[in-house]
């Protein structure tokens, strides 16, 4: 039974015992809590690359018998993503990218065929599920509350004012600040409803929640491999076969046709059609060796294991005078595991600078690529928010984040919060 005081799934990870120098110059055992934003190697990741490199070849490039067992291999690899969210082989195909902000780039790209097509998205999303979105079309967006989370009766009441007109409605599935997961299944039917399609990004979630295609009809979903303990550089984007035939691909190259003629050319099928160039054969098979390790292990497992450092670390922050934490901390059933926070008076770049300095505890500090999201959780607009680029006495705003994976503990989070009590006393 794993009671989390210590972890036992720390050896299933490279590098966590590699030790770092700290102020003094002593090495020691970092704790890594910033998994929001990347994540450790899976050791069985790196054995199933090492292993396969001993028979790696083109993919979809030649008749070698190194290049047919990769090609083999890598076509398998979209197989058992689609089967590890059961989505159903007819309806959907796989297309790999290096990682969610390229994979919602390229469906920005493709998908939107009419600059007055409306997107529905939110004050939530990550600069990735914003930004690609500007500029193409018309964009909408739903606002979050006093505590941060979204503001679902707006999406009813832009899909209803908007009718016919909404194409996309793009979600991330949970937040990379406050952790808070999103109602799925309830957007989904109601994006359903009025005939429009859900793009998910799915980044923040795929690592820490099972998403079941069976359960939530998600049309688009858009994950990255490195924040699933598989930082080789892919990600992938799960999209409708129908659509994908019909739209055109924003990139053209090698691997993407059947015939190409003086002045046209037969383009493959999706998914080939949209994977121009050599693919990264190394990313696709770590992404998916970790995706087995995740079923090993057990979403069950992870869920209630992230939920138990989560409420350990916000009650243990909350304990702490003048530790300022953000979002909801009395009802966390629908966050993962982030918390968010500052300490009065000490800058988040600083607070976070010493956290890994008088104790190599790795956290993120910022705004977290998700700007709108931030400001409105500290509660000051945009004239605050960016006072800093035009007066260099300003700071940018922000707040220190610390997020965990599966293979934190109790103790850790006990050393987080000494080092917190212990960096309040020094800047008394
Ligand atoms: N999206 C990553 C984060 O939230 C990089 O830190």
């Amino acid at each position: 039974m794993n009671d989390l005081t210590n972890n036992s799934f720390r050896h299933l990870f490279i590098g966590l015992d590699k030790k770092v120098p700290i102020y003094d110059s002593n090495n020691i055992i970092p704790i890594n809590f910033d998994n929001a934003a990347t994540t450790p190697v899976f050791k069985s990741v790196l054995d199933r690359i090492t292993k396969a490199c001993e028979l790696y070849g083109a993919i979809g490039r030649g008749l070698g018998q190194k290049s047919e067992y990769s090609t083999k291999v890598y076509s398998e690899s979209r197989d058992y993503i689609l089967d590890f969210f059961k989505a159903s082989k007819n309806k959907y195909t796989v297309i790999f990218v290096n990682n969610t902000t390229e994979g919602i780039n390229r469906l920005s790209n493709m998908l939107i065929e009419d600059k007055n097509h409306i997107v529905i998205t939110t004050r939530m999303e990550h600069h990735s599920n914003d930004l690609p979105w500007r500029g193409k079309c018309i964009l909408k967006y739903i606002e979050v509350d006093e505590n941060g989370r979204l503001k679902l009766d707006e999406l009813e009441y832009l899909l209803e004012k908007y009718h016919g007109l909404v194409k996309y409605v793009t979600i991330t599935a949970a937040s990379n600040v406050t952790g808070y997961v999103n109602n799925l299944s309830y957007i989904s039917k109601l994006v359903h409803k009025y005939n429009a399609k859900l793009i998910v990004d799915g980044a923040q979630i795929v690592a820490h929640k099972k998403l079941d295609f069976t359960e939530t009809l998600i049309d688009y979903l858009v994950f990255s491999a490195h924040k699933m303990y598989a930082p080789f550089g892919s990600g992938a984007i799960i999209g409708l076969k129908e659509e994908f035939e019909r739209l055109n691909s924003d990139l053209k190259g090698g691997g993407t046709v059947d015939a190409v003629l003086d002045y046209s050319e037969v383009l493959l099928p999706p998914p080939e059609k949209d994977e121009a160039g050599s693919p990264n054969f190394f990313g696709a098979i770590a992404l998916v060796e970790a995706m087995k390790e995740l079923n090993n292990i057990g979403y069950e497992t992870i869920e209630n294991n992230e939920k138990i450092l989560l409420n350990y670390a916000l009650k243990g922050l909350n304990s702490i005078k003048d530790v300022i934490t953000y979002g909801d901390n009395y009802k966390i059933d629908d966050r993962l595991g982030i918390v968010v926070f500052n300490i009065k008076n000490i800058y988040h770049a600083e607070n976070a600078k010493l956290l890994a300095s008088l104790r190599a505890i790795a956290v993120r500090q910022g705004a977290f690529c998700a700007h709108p999201y931030v400001k409105r959780l500290l509660k000051i607009n945009d004239i605050e928010s960016s006072r800093y680029l035009v007066d260099s006495s300003c700071k940018m705003p922000g707040m220190v984040r610390a997020s965990f994976g599966i293979y934190n503990s109790i103790r850790e989070i006990d050393i987080f919060l000494n080092t917190i009590e212990l960096i309040i006393r020094l800047k008394k």
